[in-house]
């Protein structure tokens, strides 16, 4: 009795165990520091921040490359520019100040200019690894923040009303699911009338690309003659009583593409704004 008291008692101990939550791992981002947002449009003019880093790259690039050549005027010219937009980085996030290797940036240009590649290479490795730790704490929320497409104040019209974004792609997917059910249903009449919804709803969508895009050939990409043929295919396939895999094909042109570079970044902003 007592054997069979402990054996349910572990027994429940186990199970307890068993069903606690497992440990929810959170994950967590620094925000970046506010004085970065001028370095950022709308703010600025341009994205200048960004943009330093990409003269940062070229810059690294362009000293490693002719210091393996021992061409020690190309190596001085190019280490001056690099240490310049390096320390370019305190006068715009003077907060990252301590993210910065800058004795070494001052210890690279000397190097440069007397031709001391030994110093230089190891200080290369210095500035290198402050890369490295400032993008693998800062990187991806930054571009999360300041450059990816914000919807929160886009909106499309329908029936002469404001409608959010949200909204509209609710209205989207209810009208393509429902050409899958009336299809399913044998409901020729119904599939066709949701089809015609779709087909209206997508010209509303190519108008709502220009909010941000100047030309048209994002929308094209996405929304223009691969979803009007397979719109076109679908008619047929309704048609003859059967929509799924050309609706299916349809949604990954015209919806998934666009979720996996816009709604993804989008709502990892939210998240993290
Ligand atoms: C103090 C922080 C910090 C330091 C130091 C730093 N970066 Fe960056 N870097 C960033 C942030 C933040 C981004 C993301 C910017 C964005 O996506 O708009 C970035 C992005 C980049 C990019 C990506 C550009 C692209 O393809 O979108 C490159 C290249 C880059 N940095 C190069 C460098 C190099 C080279 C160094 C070192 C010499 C360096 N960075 C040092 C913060 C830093
Ligand atoms: C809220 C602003 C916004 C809206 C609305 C928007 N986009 Fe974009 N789109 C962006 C941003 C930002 C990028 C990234 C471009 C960059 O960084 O240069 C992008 C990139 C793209 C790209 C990648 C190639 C390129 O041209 O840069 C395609 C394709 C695209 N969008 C299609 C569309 C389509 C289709 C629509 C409408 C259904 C749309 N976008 C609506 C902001 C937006
Ligand atoms: C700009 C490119 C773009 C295109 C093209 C696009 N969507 Fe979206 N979709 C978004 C964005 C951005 C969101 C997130 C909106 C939000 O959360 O405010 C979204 C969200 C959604 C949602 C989520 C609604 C919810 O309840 O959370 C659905 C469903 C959806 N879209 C359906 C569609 C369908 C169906 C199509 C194709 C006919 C489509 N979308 C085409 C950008 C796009």
């Amino acid at each position: 009795m007592r054997f069979l008291l402990l054996l349910t008692f572990l027994f429940f101990n186990v199970a307890l165990i068993a069903d606690e939550p497992s440990e929810k791992q959170a994950v967590s981002l620094e925000r970046p520091p506010e004085s970065l947002k001028q370095w950022y449009k709308p703010t600025n003019k341009r994205n200048v921040w960004h943009h330093n880093m990409f003269k940062l790259r070229r810059e690294m690039q362009a000293v490693n490359e002719y210091m393996h050549e021992k061409d020690q005027p190309h190596t001085e010219k190019w280490a001056a520019e690099l240490v310049t937009h390096y320390k370019k980085i305190i006068d715009m996030v003077p907060e990252w100040q301590d993210e910065l290797e800058l004795e070494w940036a001052d210890k690279l240009q000397t190097a440069a200019s007397k031709g001391d590649f030994k110093t230089l290479k190891k200080a290369m490795k210095k500035l290198k690894s402050s890369c490295k730790g400032c993008h693998s704490d800062y990187r991806s929320q930054v571009a999360a923040i300041y450059r990816a497409p914000d919807f929160s104040k886009i909106h499309v019209t329908l029936n002469k009303e404001k409608t959010t974004y949200l909204d509209f792609m609710k209205i989207l997917m209810r009208d393509i699911n429902r050409i899958k059910i009336a299809t399913a249903d044998n409901n020729l009449a119904k599939a066709k009338t949701s089809l015609k919804a779709v087909r209206a709803g997508i010209n509303t969508l190519r108008s709502s690309c220009d909010n941000c895009h100047k030309t048209n050939d994002a929308k094209n990409y996405y929304l223009g003659d691969k979803t009007s043929k397979l719109l076109n295919k679908l008619e047929i396939a309704i048609e003859k009583g059967k929509s799924g895999r050309i609706l299916g094909e349809f949604a990954v042109q015209a919806c998934a593409h666009c979720h996996g570079s816009h709604r993804i970044v989008y709502d990892l902003k939210r998240e993290i704004e």
